[in-house]
């Protein structure tokens, strides 16, 4: 797991950002696995800008999310389809057929997480995944004990991970219960992978995930495990190293 130490979040998402583009420019039809959550968003507010300079395009790309809430619309506003809309899509050239955010407004979700699995199958897997990082260590939305073979399924989401995102929603009783997310195995299928790490709240969490064991209690600890992974962090989350 190689460590890239940046300033701060600007400079955590213009890193991204240029790492990136890089990957993009050098296949010809891009697999992009995207997150949600406040962490990417400097990313995307860099991407648009790098592509209005017409220094990328997605026309060729195709992007997987890494997850959904069950029972919200796409056009609810604290969904991952509207999130994703709303930062990246609506700005930039990708061609919205080719774009993949789990539905979890469906009545046979098991279904959806096979086909999910499927269709990022037939692309020949994620080129580039970006995540972020749960403070109790969760990727997509694999909560602690959740298997590292785990492939696309439901989740039922930590009371702490629906506290944490309360702040997007009126109420925290508003945060769904479930969730679909990608499987910890199917993201390590990914060709690379970038954890974008920034703030202090993330501190902990990035300390155990550089200097504690691999274990299911820990989801991102599997990802040591993989052999091109890159943590761009801000001083602030490295401050408890
Ligand atoms: C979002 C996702 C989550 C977030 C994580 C950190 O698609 O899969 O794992 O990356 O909860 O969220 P933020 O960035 O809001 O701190």
């Amino acid at each position: 797991m190689n460590i890239v130490k940046v300033k701060n979040y600007d400079e955590m998402s213009n890193k991204a950002c240029q790492v990136l583009v890089d990957r993009m420019n050098k296949v010809n039809n891009p697999v992009l696995g995207l997150a949600t959550g406040s962490t990417p968003e400097g990313l995307y507010k860099e991407l648009i800008k790098t592509s209005r300079k017409g220094d990328v395009s997605f026309k060729h790309t195709t992007t997987f999310n890494l997850d959904e809430y069950i029972g919200l619309s796409k056009s609810n506003a604290n969904s991952y389809h509207y999130y994703m809309k709303n930062h990246l899509f609506q700005y930039i050239d990708v061609n919205m057929d080719n774009v993949h955010v789990p539905k979890g407004d469906v009545l046979d979700i098991k279904k959806e997480c096979q086909e999910y699995e499927k269709s990022i199958r037939s692309h020949g897997n994620i080129d580039l995944q970006i995540l972020g990082l749960g403070a109790n260590g969760h990727i997509g939305f694999n909560e602690p004990g959740t298997s590292f073979n785990s492939r696309t399924h439901i989740v039922d989401l930590a009371e702490s991970t629906r506290q944490a995102n309360a702040r997007f929603f009126d109420s925290y009783n508003d945060v769904p219960e479930q969730a679909i997310t990608m499987g910890i195995e199917t993201i390590l299928e990914s060709k690379e992978i970038i954890v974008l790490v920034s703030g202090n709240k993330k501190a902990e969490a990035l300390s155990r995930l550089v200097n504690g064991k691999i274990s299911e209690d820990f989801p991102a600890s599997v990802l040591k495990e993989h052999i091109h992974v890159t943590v761009i962090a801000d001083e602030a989350a490295l401050s408890a190293m």
